[in-house]
């Protein structure tokens, strides 16, 4: 049977301001970059000039058909100095919003997407006792700004935001996109994590108080599945990796699942991706089931908090795998949505070819981009998820099957 989806199904898709803006130079990541970090061999550079290219990004998505867009504020050029606020900046992402509006995309606005200004960085990001306040006063130069945004996403995978601040305090003289790149992901930072947790509830209380936008937050998901005998340490997993996040969002008005791949655990906790040909560029399994498995999680742990798909996709060179990976992923939540799973939306991760932490061969864009004209190339893909958002519909699948880990 197929499924028709409710009219205000959001279908969009996804970027952060860092990945495509181009020359975010008050923020720690450039600071990064651009001190030659082995770990990060490339910069972002122009990124794909996406800050003063939007509306041209914005056009194509919804040429194609989709509705909605997710797209977010930087910080870094907000407050690119402490306390110093810049209204040339705010003037900017309120002409996106205008722009999204106008081309019949909702906005779904993110308003920290990993990056930061680099004094806060420096400060010691969010091991700063004052951490809260800092994100505090950012959030309330932005509120005005957020008038007719339906959707707000506070913060950006706080789990990994944990981890990073986690580094961070396993070396605290180094800021923590430095300590991050030691090259080992440690386990999330407890502390930090709390200090997300308030930060979150703060800035959604001072979103909720000024605007109507329904707000949330993002978790990234690992999608962990037991190996035989392991429930036990895939309970640890979600323990330290995901849940607190999820739990945090039991009064939010959605919860923001983002899933890619799916993470075996053994005896010992985790295990890394094996080598496959399958893989994918970043090196992680071909896992499109992963999104039905985020979400179930994400609907159980929160105990039925509305669910957006914020972020789903794949990096690969080849179109036609994006296109069979995407398809197979929405059937996954075609069948979540049949258990009765409340599933507001699909956001793809990304609308282009952009930065990849680091790296620019991982491309998991609707759109492709040369970076040396910035010229836009849309792909197959693009075309096609504007097919499914036209029909808003779910084929129902002759078969499903989740592959097994
Ligand atoms: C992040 C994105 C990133 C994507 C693919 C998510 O963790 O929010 O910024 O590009 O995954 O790695």
């Amino acid at each position: 049977m197929n499924s028709t989806l409710p009219a205000e199904f959001l279908w969009g898709a996804a970027t952060s301001p860092h990945q495509t803006e181009g020359n975010n130079i008050a923020s720690d990541w450039w600071a990064l970059e651009n001190s030659r970090h082995p770990l990060l061999p490339e910069r972002s550079g122009d990124g794909v000039d996406s800050y003063h290219r939007y509306p041209e990004d914005m056009a194509l998505l919804a040429g194609a058909g989709l509705n909605a867009y997710r797209f977010g504020v930087e910080w870094a050029r907000i407050e690119p100095e402490r306390g110093h606020v810049s209204r040339a900046a705010l003037a900017h992402y309120r002409r996106m919003i205008d722009t999204a509006l106008d081309c019949g995309l909702t906005p779904v606005l993110t308003l920290h997407h990993f990056t930061g200004p680099r004094w806060f960085a420096d400060l010691g990001g969010w091991t700063n006792p004052h951490a809260v306040g800092h994100f505090a006063r950012f959030v309330s130069a932005v509120v005005p700004i957020l008038y007719e945004v339906d959707w707000v996403c506070t913060i950006n995978e706080p789990n990994m935001v944990a981890t990073m601040a986690g580094a961070q305090r396993a070396a605290p003289d180094q800021n923590a996109v430095q300590a991050f790149t030691t090259g080992v992901l440690p386990d999330p930072d407890p502390e930090a994590a709390r200090t997300l947790i308030e930060a979150h509830h703060i800035a959604a209380e001072m979103v909720r108080a000024e605007t109507d936008a329904k707000v949330g937050w993002s978790v990234a998901q690992q999608a962990f599945v037991a190996a035989p005998g392991c429930e036990d340490q895939l309970a640890e997993a979600n323990r330290l990796w995901e849940d607190p996040y999820l739990e945090a969002a039991r009064d939010d008005d959605f919860i923001g699942v983002q899933a890619y791949t799916s993470r075996l655990v053994g005896p010992d906790g985790p295990i890394p991706h094996p080598e496959d040909p399958a893989n994918t560029l970043t090196g992680w399994a071909y896992r499109p089931d992963a999104l039905g498995i985020a979400i179930r999680h994400a609907w159980q742990v929160t105990g039925g908090t509305p669910i957006l798909v914020t972020e789903n996709g794949i990096a690969t060179a080849d179109d036609s795998r994006r296109i069979a990976y995407t398809g197979e992923a929405l059937e996954h939540l075609r069948l979540a949505l049949t258990e009765g799973i409340d599933v507001r939306g699909y956001l793809h991760w990304s609308a282009l070819d952009n930065y990849e932490w680091g790296h620019w061969r991982p491309t998991f864009g609707l759109i492709g981009v040369d970076r040396t004209t910035f010229a836009r190339s849309p792909k197959p893909s693009l075309a096609w998820l504007g097919s499914v958002a036209r029909a808003n519909t779910l084929p129902a699948p002759e078969t499903l099957e989740t592959q097994p880990c």
